[in-house]
């Protein structure tokens, strides 16, 4: 029996990642350690809570001894560290708690691995320390083909698999960092945390950087579900700036699959890339939501494509991300298996079908927050 600690296993992605390693590894026991702060809701895993292979802690990764002491009690052999503060918005506000929980938080829990493997007889023999980052870290893309170009690409792009090109260059795992925002910056710094241990002590860690993910139980005060939701309410929709931003798209169970994978037969110190090769202005997206939420809902498609409302830009916006996941393809043989097409028809329904989840987070603390955020846009 291996004994994993799954960190973040209550948020969006972390569940996904639970669902899977408890399903596929009845001999895994998974120890899911979570604060549950509001990003957090043990809901996402109602299906597999009673699992006799899974144990949840409440816990703060930040408080090292309690971290400590949980290594000690499941004698732990693996780390999949999702835990993190992740919402940009948030990060623009405040960023205290980003770098405390981000970095410190990663430090402890690279902390607690390192006291406790290294002491044993076998050391880091069959440990593994994974760390979940973000492509967020390296900066932004320029746009040099702003009106998007199709594969195959006569630029220097890689893979032919994007949908559209918004530009010529893509994120590499060989470039430089450069975070823009109090969240990218606190997960470079985690990211260099976790090479350090490696480097240092010998830890075998890997780090692997993810575009925006999308699908059920994604917290809604990001762009999909967000508006999904407004969609239904009949609410505005804060487009920032323009809504010419760029983002590339990978559907949540994608990005799950990948983590498994990567777990099992990445190369420890590499760094991969994971992305959807699926590049979306935010305002072609959200003209996407709205005609598949209204013709699911039985109104007429692109009915409400009037409230969409243009809001003050984001500070700091990152004007591109694109991955260029083709040594995840080459080394390890993974692709995304969904078409986004299919990814978002699954996504509008799953929100949908499910608006008890949804209205359960919306109504009460969330509710002011939201308001908070959107009253001087
Ligand atoms: P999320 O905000 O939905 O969930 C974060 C989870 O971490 C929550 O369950 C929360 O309770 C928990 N948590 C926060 N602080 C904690 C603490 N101090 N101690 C213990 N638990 C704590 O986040 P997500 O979108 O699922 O992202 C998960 C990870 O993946 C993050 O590290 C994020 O940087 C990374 N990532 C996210 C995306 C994306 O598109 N969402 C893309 C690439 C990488
Ligand atoms: O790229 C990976 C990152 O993707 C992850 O590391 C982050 O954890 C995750 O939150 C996400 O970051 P973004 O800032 O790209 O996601 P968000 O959903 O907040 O915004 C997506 C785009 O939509 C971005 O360009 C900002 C824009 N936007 C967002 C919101 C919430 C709007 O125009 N209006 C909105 O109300």
């Amino acid at each position: 029996m291996k004994n994993i600690i799954i960190t973040g296993g209550a948020g969006f992605i972390g569940s996904h990642v639970v669902r899977l390693f408890v399903n596929k590894y009845p001999d895994y026991h998974i120890i899911n350690v979570d604060k549950l702060t509001y990003a957090g809701n043990l809901a996402n895993l109602k299906d597999i809570e009673n699992k006799p292979n899974y144990t949840f802690v409440k816990a703060d990764i930040c408080d090292f001894e309690t971290i400590m002491g949980i290594f000690k009690k499941y004698n732990v052999d693996g780390v999949i560290h999702l835990a993190a503060e992740s919402h940009v918005d948030r990060s623009i506000k405040d960023p205290f708690t980003f770098a405390q929980t981000n970095v410190m938080g990663t430090l402890s829990m690279l902390q607690a691995a390192k006291l406790t493997w290294e002491n044993l007889p076998e050391k880091w023999e069959g440990k593994r320390f994974y760390h979940i980052s973000t492509d967020e870290v390296y900066g932004a893309l320029e746009m040099t083909n702003p009106e998007g170009i199709k594969p195959p690409f006569t630029t220097k792009a890689s893979s032919g698999k994007h949908h559209l090109a918004y530009g010529s260059k893509f994120f590499t795992e060989d470039l430089k960092y450069m975070p823009h925002s109090p969240y990218s910056a606190s997960k470079a710094s985690s990211d260099h945390f976790v090479r350090a241990f490696h480097d240092t002590y010998g830890m075998p860690t890997i780090v692997t950087n993810c575009s925006n993910n999308y699908g059920p139980y994604q917290f809604p005060e990001k762009l999909i579900p967000l508006f999904i939701n407004n969609i239904r309410h009949r609410k505005p929709l804060p487009v920032y700036g323009k809504g010419e931003n760029v983002r590339d798209w990978l559907y949540v169970e994608d990005h799950a699959r990948a983590i498994d994978l990567i777990f099992h037969k990445g190369t420890i110190a590499e760094t991969y890339n994971i992305g959807g090769f699926n590049e979306w202005k935010n305002i072609d997206i959200i003209k996407v939501v709205i005609n598949t939420v209204d013709r699911l809902l039985g109104r007429k498609e692109g009915e409400d494509m009037n409230l969409i409302t243009y809001v003050t830009d984001r500070a700091g916006h990152d004007m591109r991300y694109a991955i260029d996941s083709t040594k995840l393809q080459r080394e390890l043989g993974w692709e995304p298996s969904l078409q986004f097409e299919e990814g978002i028809e699954k996504t509008v329904k799953w929100y949908l079908e499910n608006q008890a989840w949804m209205d359960n987070i919306t109504s009460g603390e969330y509710e002011k927050y939201y308001e908070e955020m959107y009253k001087n846009r």
